[in-house]
């Protein structure tokens, strides 16, 4: 690439205030004060939920405790304790120890409140609700890559989001959470991001290319990924918190890692679709089945997977990595729309400030450039109501799917009449000395 090429790629995917320097950036350092609190399930989210959190290394004897939510604060003294697994990670002065436990044996459909910590040294009490054990209504909140200036530019997107829609049973991350997957202070401005989010609402990321690091010849998946979050250990062998799947009232959420062995997880996907006793399913990994940008084709993962979604009528697809935004369904060959009335719904999203161009042919009903997004995702019986939502709270893209008796779900398109927001129609870039470009 010649070097005027690569500075004018610079200046327009390069994240604005790049420069500048957030508390998380300078100070990830843990202390005594449990921190990076997480809500995960690794189990059934109708009797358990997992709790991940840090401290710096002279706590080594941590606690959670759990109690039924009562409006009288005595609700503490009824709390049962669990003891922490304790695990170390070191790097220099950021060395901490990350603890985890899992509740169980929690009442279904109930409001539970936890805190985390030792000795004297605890977290607020988190609330939040165990799944029904009946197939019943739902919200979670999607998210395309965060990614780059989290504090500064990524924050805003999660909070409008969860105002949004304040009462969301879970949030899924489709990858490139973070930039460099070994740096902590990403990871730091990650978690300071999503803040008391993270600890009450569960998370139920899929890692990106971001979270991979070149370790000689070999890419492995960061070394903060599994201290961070306690997952499912439900995946194919050597795919441990990285594929797996939950059920939730009624709908099976499968995480897969499109950054390697793809073709090793095909069994493991065919048997879980095949024995799925649930009404929906949704697919999240990052690396999207359809590009939502030039040169950046996924061939070998379309072919591997996209048959099995067809074959099991996946009802939605939710990806990352393409730094735009796209939404179709039943796609021929990855240039065309056949049918926009029917078929598996692929979206590929972008929550962070990072944005890449759309590509020119069209597979997409609704593109868009230039532009942070999050998801609200409502699914209730036979129906599912989607919204995507610019990071200002405007709607930008909206449908319906419905349920149809031994037939594919009917696509009813509520996408606003606005035009697509596009980089020629969208806010530009201004330098100090204001000069647009
Ligand atoms: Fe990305």
């Amino acid at each position: 690439m010649r070097p005027i090429c690569l500075i004018l790629l610079l200046l327009f995917t390069a994240p604005a205030y790049a420069n500048e320097h957030y508390r998380a950036a300078v100070d990830s350092i843990p202390s005594k004060i449990p921190d990076r609190i997480v809500l995960n399930w690794s189990g059934d989210p109708t009797t358990t939920a997992s709790i991940t959190w840090r401290t710096d290394t002279s706590i080594t004897q941590a606690e959670g405790q759990i109690a039924e939510a009562n409006a009288s604060a005595n609700f503490t003294t009824w709390a049962r304790s669990e003891t922490a697994r304790t695990e170390k990670w070191e790097q220099n002065k950021n060395t901490a120890h990350f603890h985890s436990v899992t509740f169980k044996d929690l009442k279904p459909n109930t409001l539970y409140a936890y805190r985390v910590g030792s000795d004297k040294i605890w977290s607020s009490w988190y609330q939040f609700r165990t799944a029904s054990a009946e197939p019943d209504d739902f919200t979670f909140i999607y998210f395309g890559d965060a990614q780059n200036n989290l504090l500064a530019l990524w924050a805003r997107t999660i909070r409008t989001a969860v105002l949004d829609a304040p009462h969301a049973d879970f949030i899924i991350h489709a990858g490139d959470l973070v930039n460099r997957a070994n740096r902590d202070s990403e990871w730091q401005e990650w978690f300071e991001s999503g803040d008391w989010i993270h600890a009450k609402i569960p998370s139920i990321p899929t890692p990106g290319n971001h979270e991979y690091y070149k370790n000689g010849v070999t890419r492995r998946l960061s070394v903060l990924w599994r201290p961070h979050f306690t997952l499912p250990e439900n995946g194919p062998k050597d795919f441990a918190e990285t594929t797996y799947y939950t059920d939730y009232q009624g709908a099976r959420i499968i995480s897969l890692n499109s950054n390697e062995g793809r073709e090793e997880q095909v069994p493991w996907l065919e048997q879980v679709l095949k024995n799925n006793p649930n009404k929906w399913t949704f697919v999240t990994f990052h690396h999207p089945v359809y590009s939502a940008s030039d040169g950046r084709d996924n061939k070998d993962l379309r072919e591997a997977w996209k048959p099995i979604f067809d074959k099991y009528a996946v009802d939605m697809v939710l990806q990352g990595h393409d730094h735009t935004y796209a939404r179709g369904n039943n796609i021929g060959n990855g240039v065309t729309v056949r049918d926009t009335t029917k078929g598996t719904v692929y979206v590929v999203s972008v929550s962070g400030p990072k944005q890449y161009k759309l590509r020119k042919d069209r597979w997409m009903t609704r593109g868009g450039e230039n532009t942070q997004l999050y998801q609200v995702i409502t699914v209730s019986d036979d129906t599912l109501h989607y919204r995507a939502m610019t990071a200002v709270g405007e709607l930008y893209d909206a449908f319906d799917l419905v349920k149809q008796m031994g037939k594919p779900n009917k696509l009813i398109d509520r996408a606003p009449q606005s035009p697509e927001r596009r980089w020629e129609n969208t806010l530009e870039k201004k330098d100090k000395d204001d000069k647009v470009f």
